[in-house]
């Protein structure tokens, strides 16, 4: 490894399809992909991508410019299509000429084609083939592909099965995403067919994550058994490190969740300034087509504020830690110049230590 080029560089459809250096994606995350997260990856090669979801509409135009003006590389956005305010997302992210949009959950085929209109590179994260497809079809540029073990939201297929169905579906880069850390997992992603990787948990771990001390110790700590799936935050799978707090959230009954639904969606208010009005709105539209209730709604609020009191507070009482399996595999806190390099060397030497075809 230490015979690898100083600046190992592998040019992929996403390479091409960005105009990053190197095939790989520090991911949306609420509260950590900040403009400090996202201008250090930036920098060093990776597409950076800002999380806009626990941003106002204002907020998020401030953090777009303070990364602009901390790098001149190419950058993302990652936005919730069902927020009742995303058409003014989409417009921040136009008129500040940000690269690439992508998206938590699903997008909307509307938004896609304004933000392609505007020449923005459109990027969902999908879980599953058949999200895939339907993205393609609604001419997303490319699709990060999320495998179970991921961490967030989350689904239920492995990556070394989700990766190679999704390649197969789709004529458009896939990026890989879930459980990956190193070069290895690069290469072989790119074996798969995959453009690049995009990494959550190990960019959270980085000197240049603005995740306090404490939690990115818990993260630090785990095993690879010590995160769990779990609906009891707001109904969908997410994947977290198991707490105190999560396992007391998955005893509390209904009525006790809802309660802390009420109380965060009030402190969800409070922290974006965002009107009764709106979220009511929000609430009606992420309703829409689809099954919830008004609970279920509800316990939405609960994603941004309990891992606020982690991300942001420092509370690993109060707040939940989502996280990657992969965190089992992470002991060190790299800058992310570091961790880049790190991973294109590994990269270089695994190609080259492959076995020979002949
Ligand atoms: C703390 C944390 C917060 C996350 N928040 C978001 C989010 O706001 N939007 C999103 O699209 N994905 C979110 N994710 C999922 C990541 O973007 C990414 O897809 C996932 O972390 C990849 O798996 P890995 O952790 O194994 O690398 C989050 C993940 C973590 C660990």
């Amino acid at each position: 490894m230490s015979d690898a080029p100083a600046d190992v560089t592998l040019a992929t459809p996403l390479t091409r399809l960005v105009g990053v250096r190197h095939p790989l994606v520090q991911t949306g995350m609420g509260w950590v992909a900040g403009p400090r997260l996202v201008s250090a990856a930036a920098n060093a090669g990776a597409l950076g991508i800002l999380a806009s979801a626990t941003m106002t509409v204002e907020q998020l135009r401030a953090a777009v410019r303070e990364v602009a003006a901390r790098t001149d590389a190419p950058f993302g956005v990652n936005l919730r299509a069902d927020a009742g305010d995303a058409a003014d997302r989409v417009r921040v992210i136009v008129e500040e000429g940000v690269r690439v949009a992508s998206f938590a959950l699903a997008p909307s085929r509307e938004l896609i084609a304004r933000l392609k209109d505007a020449g923005v590179v459109v990027v969902p994260s999908v879980g599953a083939r058949r999200h895939a497809e339907k993205v393609a079809a609604w001419g997303a540029d490319a699709v990060i592909v999320q495998g179970g073990e991921g961490g967030g939201h989350t689904g239920e297929v492995a990556t070394g099965v989700l990766l190679p169905q999704v390649v197969d579906a789709v004529d458009i880069p896939v990026v890989a995403a879930g459980g990956f850390r190193d070069g290895r997992g690069l290469v072989a992603a790119l074996a798969y067919g995959a453009a690049g990787i995009a990494m959550g948990t190990r960019f959270l771990l980085t000197s240049d994550s603005t995740v306090p001390d404490a939690v990115k110790a818990r993260y630090l700590a785990a095993t690879v058994k010590d995160t769990t799936v779990t609906t009891a935050v707001d109904g969908l799978p997410h994947r977290m490190l198991r707490s105190e707090l999560v396992d007391a959230l998955e005893r509390s009954g209904r009525a006790a969740a809802l309660l802390r639904a009420v109380r965060h969606a009030a402190a969800f208010q409070r922290e974006t300034g965002m009107s009764w009005r709106r979220m009511v709105r929000d609430g009606l539209a992420m309703k829409h087509g689809k099954d919830l209730t008004w609970s279920q709604f509800l316990l939405a609020a609960n994603t941004p504020m309990l891992l606020k009191g982690s991300m942001v507070d420092g509370r690993t009482d109060l707040g939940v830690m989502a996280a990657g399996q992969v965190a089992g595999l992470i002991d060190d806190l790299p800058s992310c110049a570091e961790l880049v390099a790190r991973v294109m060397a590994e990269a270089h030497a695994t190609l080259h230590a492959l076995p020979a075809a002949d």
